[in-house]
């Protein structure tokens, strides 16, 4: 017994250290096809298509690529587009807890790595009246990224990991809304 309910703390522990984006209780996650809705425009620089263009948006499959599967053979991994050693980065439907996830998101792994993971759950700040708004936005759960959002997966856990530069790394990934700044 007592032995049991040491085991369930240890895989409670396992899966808190798993979880590697939290943010406020209230606020759940959406999914990106909620932000898409509004960011796919132009005129706002549609950040949709340049994320979903990229190597976020597609991070599920690159566990299926030949480079993984060798890895996974080596490493005794069945299969890393389903084992959570893996997906824990690779897509943002792995690493939050379920427990926020909106009722009505059709948020799956195949997202990857979306808005979500950098920019916190967006229940509340995806209302237009909010969203234009920097302060009340970041009243209701918006994260402007800094390095400590990256870090948490660009890290030596990650099997191919490459030293991670902020500045350089950002502007790889810039997808900003025109004539702003
Ligand atoms: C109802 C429309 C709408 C939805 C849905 C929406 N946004 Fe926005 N978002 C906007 C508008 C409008 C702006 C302001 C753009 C500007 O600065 O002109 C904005 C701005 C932003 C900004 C910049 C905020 C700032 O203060 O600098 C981020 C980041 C952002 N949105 C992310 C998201 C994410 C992530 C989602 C999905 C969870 C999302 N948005 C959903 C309309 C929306
Ligand atoms: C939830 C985990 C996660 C977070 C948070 C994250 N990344 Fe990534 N990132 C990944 C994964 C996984 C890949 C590899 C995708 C692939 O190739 O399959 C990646 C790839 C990239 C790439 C492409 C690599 C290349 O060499 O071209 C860039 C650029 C990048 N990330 C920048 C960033 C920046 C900047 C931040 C923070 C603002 C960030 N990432 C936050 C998981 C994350
Ligand atoms: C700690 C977070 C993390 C974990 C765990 C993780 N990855 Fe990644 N993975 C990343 C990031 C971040 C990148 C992008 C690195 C870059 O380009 O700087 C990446 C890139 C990759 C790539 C592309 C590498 C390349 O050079 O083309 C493959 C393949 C990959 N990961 C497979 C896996 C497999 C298989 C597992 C599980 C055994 C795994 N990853 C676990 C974060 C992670
Ligand atoms: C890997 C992390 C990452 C992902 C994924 C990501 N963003 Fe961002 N986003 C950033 C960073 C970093 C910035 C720049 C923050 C700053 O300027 O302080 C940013 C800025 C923005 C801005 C403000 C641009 C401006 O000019 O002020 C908007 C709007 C935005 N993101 C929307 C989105 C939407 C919508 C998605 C999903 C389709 C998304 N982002 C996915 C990291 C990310």
């Amino acid at each position: 017994m007592v032995r049991m309910i040491f085991r369930s703390a240890v895989l409670v522990l396992v899966l808190f250290s798993m979880t590697t984006v939290s943010y406020g209780k209230d606020f759940k996650y959406v999914g990106v096809k909620k932000c898409k809705t509004c960011h796919k425009s132009k005129k706002i620089g549609n950040q949709y298509k340049i994320w979903s263009e990229a190597k976020h948006a597609n991070a599920l499959k690159s566990l299926s690529s030949p480079k993984a599967l060798e890895y996974a053979k080596k490493n005794g991994i069945a299969d890393p587009s389903k084992d959570a050693k893996c997906l824990n980065c690779h897509a943002t439907y792995a690493t939050i807890d379920h427990k926020l996830l909106d009722p009505k998101t059709k948020m799956t792994v195949d997202e990857g790595v979306s808005c979500e993971s950098c920019h916190g759950p967006g229940s509340a700040y995806k209302k237009k009246s909010i969203m234009k708004d920097h302060k009340k936005s970041l009243a209701n759960g918006l994260n402007m990224p800094d390095e400590k959002t990256c870090v948490q997966c660009h890290n030596k856990k990650n099997p191919f990991f490459k030293p991670f530069d902020f500045k350089k790394m950002v502007a790889k990934i810039s997808h900003p809304v025109p004539g702003k700044k």
